[in-house]
């Protein structure tokens, strides 16, 4: 059974303080030797996980999928890909990790499907009018012969919103809509018929023994049926973020009766099952999402976008515990995910997640960017709520920028003209062992991984990384371990303390402190309390720059 923190304690539902560790499967760990990662990989290092001290996974998209998204492209939600295993190894997995005590969250993608699903294959065969067609959002054209797109929408990923597609009987016809990629036409969400499908697809996976799912493009499913234009000028690529309040295919309130249903269909289930919201939304909009009838979580991505800087942190850390709250549901904080530059890199160039993807233009500074992201660690890990840790983020790995041109898979890459490069750089086959490339990723003598490793990675595999107790490795080993075990961390509660002007500091509980240094300079830690755990050596009871500590202990304020 999973293990439960803090046992004397009444019991809050596992989820609200868990550490989730997402596995992004291709990258994870080959079992078979063809270059990806597979289910008999993510199989054979559950005890590292369990050794890490992870309360549960997540596992990206291991469905059937041309992979024209990395498996956000779904063609069948019942089956597992070949290139991943059998929907057995699925099973074995899911009762192997429960042995172990880690919970298993999978990832459900509702907004679209695969262009090779059979639902948007049965739709191309049907022509215009179908009941087929209406499980998607087709659309005339406008202008003559509907040469032109129904509207100005852009695809997440650079480019038009829309394809148009050849009819049966070899015409131009309609146009389909894909906020994604083209591989990825959106649902619509108005079909009954798509509603119940995936209400039968939960269950599927629940009777597997899931214990919940992370909601892909959460905010996205319903649009505004009038499908209004948005202004984009003619040559524009991308859409920006402009800070439209109505915005016509986000955060529309027809979402929420299709969470409610869904949350239902989790409580018909015995024990915690959990969902976790891919929410992009005003935060103000957040805990419509939250309600006790809804999502039980969401991913608190002003953390994530937020640069190193006390000030924005602070701001931030507030927000995340007080937005949530408003609807009884626990912060979700997260620092790295497959979709964003690793914050390593980040952190050493001072950009934000979403601030930068034209990498390689800033020199970044790895060595500040590791002692912040240590520092970054300790801080997510000592806040009430959940914590979603990103795979190899324990291992300090940094966003390799370098991956040749013909290397890139991110459809970004193509459908923004070769202008942006895309998310690959976060996806490279982690290094488990060994000196040589692939570094224990797959078995000695099979493919070269799907995207090629950094040589350096010798020195930041998992191996390499064990026992040594300054490396980043052993940090979140014991990290876990102690926010597992020191009383003080699940009390959900977080109260900051007067400190020197570039320390963050606060109490989790009497006993339990947390003190951040983001100054230039060293501070003088007070006395009384005794060091439970730092993310960088103390030297003379002074906390260094970019820094973290735990604190254990009471009496004088932190000054
Ligand atoms: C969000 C996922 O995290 C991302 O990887 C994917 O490309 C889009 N949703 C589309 O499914």
């Amino acid at each position: 059974m999973p293990r439960t923190r803090n046992s004397q304690k009444p019991a809050a539902p596992w989820w609200s303080t868990a550490v989730v560790y997402q596995v992004y499967i291709r990258s994870f760990a080959d079992g078979n030797g063809d270059g990806v990662g597979d289910i008999a990989g993510l199989r054979a290092r559950l005890p590292y996980l369990r050794e890490l001290g992870v309360d549960a996974v997540w596992i990206t998209p291991w469905y059937p999928s041309p992979m024209a998204d990395g498996g956000y492209d779904v063609a069948d939600y019942r089956a597992i890909d070949p290139t991943f295993g059998t929907l057995a190894e699925a099973e074995e997995m899911i009762a192997e990790a429960h042995a172990l005590g880690v919970r298993v969250l999978l990832d459900i993608v509702p907004n679209h499907t695969s262009d090779r699903h059979r639902w948007f294959a049965d739709a191309l065969a049907a022509g215009p009018g179908s009941h087929e067609r209406d499980r998607y959002v087709f659309r005339d054209g406008r202008g003559e012969g509907g040469a032109l797109p129904p509207n100005d929408w852009r695809s997440e990923f650079g480019g038009r919103a829309w394809t148009r597609v050849t009819e049966p009987d070899g015409t131009p016809g309609q146009w389909y809509l894909h906020l994604f990629a083209s591989e990825q036409p959106d649902l619509n969400w108005s079909s009954r018929e798509v509603r119940s499908d995936f209400e039968a697809i939960l269950r599927f996976w629940f009777d597997r023994g899931v214990d919940g799912f992370r909601i892909d493009v959460a905010h996205g499913l319903v649009k505004d049926h009038t499908l209004p234009d948005l202004g984009i000028a003619d040559d524009a690529v991308f859409e920006h973020e402009g800070g439209k309040e109505d915005h016509p295919h986000w955060d529309q309130d027809g979402v929420h009766e299709i969470y409610q249903t869904w949350r239902k269909v989790a409580e018909s289930y015995a024990g915690d099952r959990v969902f976790v919201a891919e929410a992009h939304v005003r935060e103000d909009r957040l805990p419509l999402y939250l309600r006790q009838d809804e999502l039980h979580s969401a991913f608190n991505f002003a953390f994530l976008k937020s640069a190193w800087e006390p000030n924005v942190l602070r701001e931030v850390i507030d927000r995340g515990v007080r937005t949530p709250a408003e609807v009884g549901a626990p912060p979700t904080w997260v620092l790295s995910n497959h979709d964003v530059p690793r914050h390593v890199t980040r952190f050493g160039r001072g950009d934000t997640a979403f601030g930068r993807r034209d990498e390689g233009a800033a020199v970044t500074d790895r060595a500040l960017g590791t002692r912040r992201a240590r520092a970054a660690a300790l801080l997510m890990l000592a806040l009430p709520g959940g914590a979603y840790l990103y795979q190899g983020e324990e291992l300090g790995l940094w966003e390799v920028e370098d991956l040749p041109d013909e290397a890139l898979k991110d459809p970004t890459w193509e459908r923004s003209g070769h202008t942006v490069r895309g998310r690959d750089g976060c996806r490279v086959p982690l290094p488990w062992s060994g000196s040589d490339a692939p570094f224990g990723f797959g078995p000695a003598g099979g493919e070269a991984p799907w995207l090629p490793q950094p040589g350096e990675w010798e020195y930041f595999s998992a191996q390499f990384q064990s026992g040594a107790p300054a490396s980043m490795l052993e940090l979140y080993r014991a990290a876990l371990r102690l926010r597992r075990e020191q009383p003080g961390f699940d009390s959900g509660t977080l109260r900051w303390l007067d400190a020197p002007e570039g320390v963050l500091a606060f109490e989790r509980s009497p006993v339990l402190r947390c003190a951040v240094n983001f100054s230039g300079e060293p501070m003088p830690l007070p006395r009384d309390w005794g060091v439970l755990l730092t993310s960088d050596r103390i030297t003379g009871g002074l906390l260094p720059p970019d820094t973290t500590v735990w604190l254990w202990g009471g009496g004088a304020a932190l000054r």
